[in-house]
């Protein structure tokens, strides 16, 4: 904050005028005992266009000669109200001329009044959507809601922002509001930490399992009740550069040979002989034999048991019939973590794109995706090996499958994923390697890098393209309060009106007992 609250809670009163304009670039001087802040929204009228503006920077200083400013200080001399003043700075982003919005085609006048955004103005920037995040912060208030579209799913998103800064309960919003939309929405969640379900860490605490609609439209799979599972029978090797993204074409040559001769059950049977005799039963390299027996005894088997079960096929049955999953993978070694990711997402996108080029009319009745990747920068770092989740991030939009990416560390995303993710929620960044490569990476944003640093827990910046191409300060809600809410909404469940209809009926057998139910 800048500045001391004022009272009142209107914004018809003007909190400066205009003092010089540059390009895209305003800068005007603020009435005393206004209440600004880094990143707010201000209105700026002239004549018959509005235009919007966000602060990016202020400024006080003294219009006195450095002797009077001491003697001012000592108190041996008052100069008056004009002996010091603010100034800031804001940068342009939209024009409203005649009813139209559109981005600034001119800049305001010398002496033009400044507003603070009101109600007013949050329904002119149009920042309420199907999936609410959160509400526009102005002043020191909270207006109107701001949300992203159903749409905008497929467009892939990012959460970014460091430890405690709000991630988890930004997930926990929309993912619940996509469960809202069932089923014309899903998600597929993969929890890391094993914090979603109970909301571990939210306070008061509560996580999906508090959602009202848990029992009917979320599905757990935890590794600790054996649920999840992959089959070994299941694993032809057209997976292996999924389970084993290091892996070399000979060795990948070499299992095709083995299943060709053993079949479904290659693994098991090709890993019995290897470590009976230390050889495999046909003609093979002997490093690339070495190498591909190493990679395949390393797969542990409570997690890839002999069998024909896997988990990913009740996955997609669900996530086709609208129902959300939630995938805990805490507690298993980060490899195994890696591989349950990426087979389950491979599996669940490569049956979108199928649907779409061979069924595109049963396509159209699936639910709309968003997978949402915790450690997101361990799955599309460009210095690792790439995965399936830089693939659907860069072509599976047509298919209807969204990506939502969340970490602490966006500098380590490979920049042309980091392009692609149309919908970011920015909340509070210390690390100035990934302030720079925040603002540097997404558009409008160039000037927020001190912003993104003042951040409290909860607050955000969001930038959802094409419908929100700004950024929004928000406040994101908060999980607990968001399910008190929804505690007393109507689930459309039978209420007691046919009840209290079946019980004048009764009423009326009884009346006639000629008519009893004999
Ligand atoms: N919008 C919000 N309003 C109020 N409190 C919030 C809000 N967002 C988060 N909090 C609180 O802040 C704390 C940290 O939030 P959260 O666990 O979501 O952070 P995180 O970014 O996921 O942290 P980590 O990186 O450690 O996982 C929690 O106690 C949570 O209840
Ligand atoms: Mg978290």
């Amino acid at each position: 904050m800048l500045f001391k609250g004022r009272d009142g809670m209107s914004s018809t009163n003007p909190v400066g005028f205009v003092c010089g304009t540059k390009g895209d670039s305003v800068s005007f001087l603020v009435n005393k005992d206004v209440c600004l802040s880094f990143g707010q929204i201000v209105r700026i009228e002239s004549g018959e266009r509005s235009f919007y503006a966000r602060v990016v920077n202020s400024e006080s200083s003294s219009t006195l000669e450095l002797i009077e400013q001491l003697r001012e200080a000592e108190g041996k001399e008052a100069f008056g109200p004009y002996s010091a003043f603010r100034k800031v700075d804001a940068m342009l982003f939209l024009e409203k001329r005649l009813g139209r919005v559109r981005s600034p085609t001119f800049n305001p006048n010398y002496r033009d009044k400044v507003y603070a955004a009101s109600e007013e103005d949050c329904a002119i920037l149009k920042l309420s959507g199907d999936l609410e995040v959160g509400r526009l912060r102005s002043e020191d208030q909270l207006l109107g809601s701001v949300g992203i579209n159903i749409e905008s799913v497929p467009r892939m998103m990012g959460m970014f922002g460091m430890t405690g800064s709000g991630k988890t309960n930004t997930e926990l919003i929309l993912n619940a509001q996509i469960i809202d939309n069932s089923p014309k929405t899903v998600a597929l969640i993969f929890d890391f930490a094993g914090q979603l379900l109970e909301g571990k860490e939210i306070t008061p605490q509560c996580g999906l399992k508090d959602h009202p609609l848990f029992h009917t439209k979320v599905q757990y799979y935890s590794s600790r009740d054996g649920k999840m599972s992959v089959g070994l029978h299941t694993l032809t090797p057209s997976k292996l550069d999924t389970l084993f993204p290091d892996i070399q074409p000979p060795q990948k040559r070499l299992a095709w040979a083995l299943y060709k001769q053993l079949g479904a059950t290659w693994i098991e049977k090709a890993r019995e002989s290897y470590r009976a005799s230390g050889n495999l039963e046909i003609r093979a390299n002997k490093s690339a034999a070495e190498a591909l027996m190493q990679k395949l005894a390393s797969l542990p088997s409570d997690l890839f048991p002999a069998s024909n079960y896997t988990f990913v096929d009740s996955l997609l049955q669900n996530i086709c019939n609208g129902v959300t999953c939630l995938v805990d993978i805490s507690g298993l070694r980060s490899e195994d973590q890696n591989r349950i990711v990426c087979l389950s997402a491979s599996a669940i996108a490569a049956h979108y794109k199928r649907m779409w080029e061979e069924y595109y009319e049963d396509w159209r009745k699936l639910p709309t995706l968003l997978i949402t990747l915790e450690e997101a920068h361990e799955f599309l770092d460009p210095n690792k090996p790439k995965t399936i989740f830089s693939d659907i991030a860069l072509t599976y939009r047509k298919y209807r499958v969204g990506l939502n990416a969340v970490t602490p560390r966006p500098s380590r995303i490979n920049f042309d994923v980091f392009a692609e993710l149309w919908t970011k929620v920015i909340m509070k960044t210390e690390l100035k390697k990934d302030r720079i490569y925040l603002t540097e990476n997404t558009p409008y944003m160039e000037y927020s890098e001190t912003e993104i640093k003042m951040l409290d827990v909860g607050e955000a910046l969001l930038i959802s393209e094409p419908k929100i191409k700004f950024a929004v300060p928000i406040k994101v809600s908060h999980y607990p309060e968001y399910l008190q809410k929804l505690g007393k909404a109507d689930y459309g469940l039978p209420n007691s009106a046919s009840l209290s209809h079946m019980e004048e009926r009764l009423k009326k057998l009884n009346s006639h007992s000629d008519l009893s139910l004999e």
